[in-house]
C-alpha cells in the first residue's frame, strides 16, 4: 500500500530534516504568487479582531512552526511577553530561532516536540496557531484535542490549511510531460486536514467561531520556474534523480513540452475557534 508522503512519519526527515526543501518550495511559490493575502498577516488580524485590539494575547504558541514565518509576525505584531514555537524538526527550529527569536521584549523559545503531545500545561496558552501542519497528522483530531487542552478558558486558536485540489494544474503538467502519467490520480497531500474538513474536525473539541476561505493564485513564468516547485513535491512518482533536482526536472520538462507559463491556485482556509461558550 502506498502511504501518503505527508502522513508517512518515515518521510519526515526527507521533508523537514533540513530547511532547504521548504525554503525552495516557499520561494518558488512566493515568486509565482499573483493574488492572496500574506498568511501570517491574516493570522495576526484574526487573533486581534476576535480578541479585541487591547486585550493581551497571553502566551502565544505556534504549533508546527517550521522556519518561524508565522512566529515572526506573531512576535512583531502581537508583541506577547512569551511565545513558544513547537516543531518536530530541529533544523527548522534553528532557523525559526534566527528569524523570529530576537524581538525585543518578547521571550521566544523554540522547542522540539510532537504536536500530539504538547509540552505545555493545560489552559496555559492565550493564543494557539497551527498553520499548514495538521495535514501531517494521521489523527488530526488528536492534535486538535491537544490544542484544546492547552488553550486557556478565554483563549483563541487559529488553524490554517489548504484545499484538497491545491495546485492541480501542476499535476496536469507533470502528467502531460509523461514524468508521472498518473500524477492527476495521486492522492492529495492534504487529505487529513483540508479546507473541506478542518472546521468539522475542530468542532469535535472546540467551538468554531468563524471560517474564512481565500483563493491564492500563482503563475509560474516558465518550465524552469515550475521545476523549482515540482522538485520539492513528494507527491509524484518520478524517475530516479528528478525529485529534489530542479535542474534535471527542468531539462525533462523542456524535452517533453513547449515553453509555457502555468497558472494554478490553492484555497487557503482559516478556522478561528475557542472553548465552547468561551470557557471550558
Ligand atoms: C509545511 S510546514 C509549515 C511551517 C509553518 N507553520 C509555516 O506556515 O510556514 C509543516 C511543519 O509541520 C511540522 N510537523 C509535522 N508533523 C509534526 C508533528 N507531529 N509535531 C510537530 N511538528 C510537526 C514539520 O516539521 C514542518 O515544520
Amino acid at each position: 500500500m502506498i502511504i501518503n508522503p505527508f502522513l508517512d512519519r518515515g518521510r519526515h526527515r526527507d521533508l523537514y530534516g533540513r530547511a532547504g526543501r521548504l525554503t525552495r518550495r516557499t520561494g518558488a511559490l512566493m515568486r509565482a504568487k499573483t493574488s492572496g493575502r500574506p498568511v501570517p498577516k491574516v493570522i495576526v488580524r484574526l487573533l486581534t479582531d476576535h480578541r479585541g485590539e487591547d486585550a493581551p494575547p497571553g502566551l502565544v504558541v505556534d504549533i508546527g512552526c517550521g522556519r518561524g514565518t508565522s512566529s515572526r509576525a506573531l512576535a512583531e505584531q502581537l508583541r506577547p511577553t512569551r511565545l513558544i514555537g513547537i516543531d518536530l524538526a530541529q533544523a527548522l527550529l534553528a532557523d525559526a530561532r534566527e528569524r523570529a527569536g530576537r524581538q525585543r521584549g518578547v521571550r521566544a523559545e523554540f522547542v522540539q516536540a510532537d504536536f500530539h503531545q504538547l509540552p505545555l500545561a493545560g489552559g496555559s496558552a492565550g493564543s494557539v496557531v497551527a498553520a499548514f501542519c495538521l495535514y501531517h497528522s494521521p489523527q488530526p483530531e488528536r492534535a486538535l484535542a491537544e490544542i484544546a487542552r492547552v488553550l486557556a478558558g478565554d483563549g483563541l486558536a487559529v488553524l490554517v490549511t489548504k484545499s484538497l485540489d491545491s495546485y492541480r494544474e501542476m499535476d496536469a503538467l507533470v502528467a502531460r510531460a509523461g514524468l508521472d502519467p498518473r500524477a492527476e490520480q495521486r492522492e492529495s497531500l492534504y487529505t487529513a486536514a483540508h479546507s473541506g474538513n478542518l472546521a468539522g474536525l475542530t468542532d469535535t473539541c472546540l467551538e468554531v467561531i468563524t471560517t474564512e476561505h481565500e483563493e491564492h493564485r500563482f503563475t509560474f513564468d516558465g518550465l524552469d520556474h515550475a521545476a523549482e516547485y515540482l522538485a520539492t513535491n513528494p507527491k509524484y512518482h518520478l524517475a530516479p534523480g528528478l525529485y529534489g533536482n530542479p535542474g534535471a526536472l527542468a531539462k525533462a520538462l523542456h524535452e517533453a513540452l513547449p515553453e509555457q507559463s502555468i497558472t494554478t491556485s490553492s484555497v487557503i482556509t482559516y478556522v478561528v475557534a475557542r472553548h465552547r461558550g468561551g470557557r471550558p
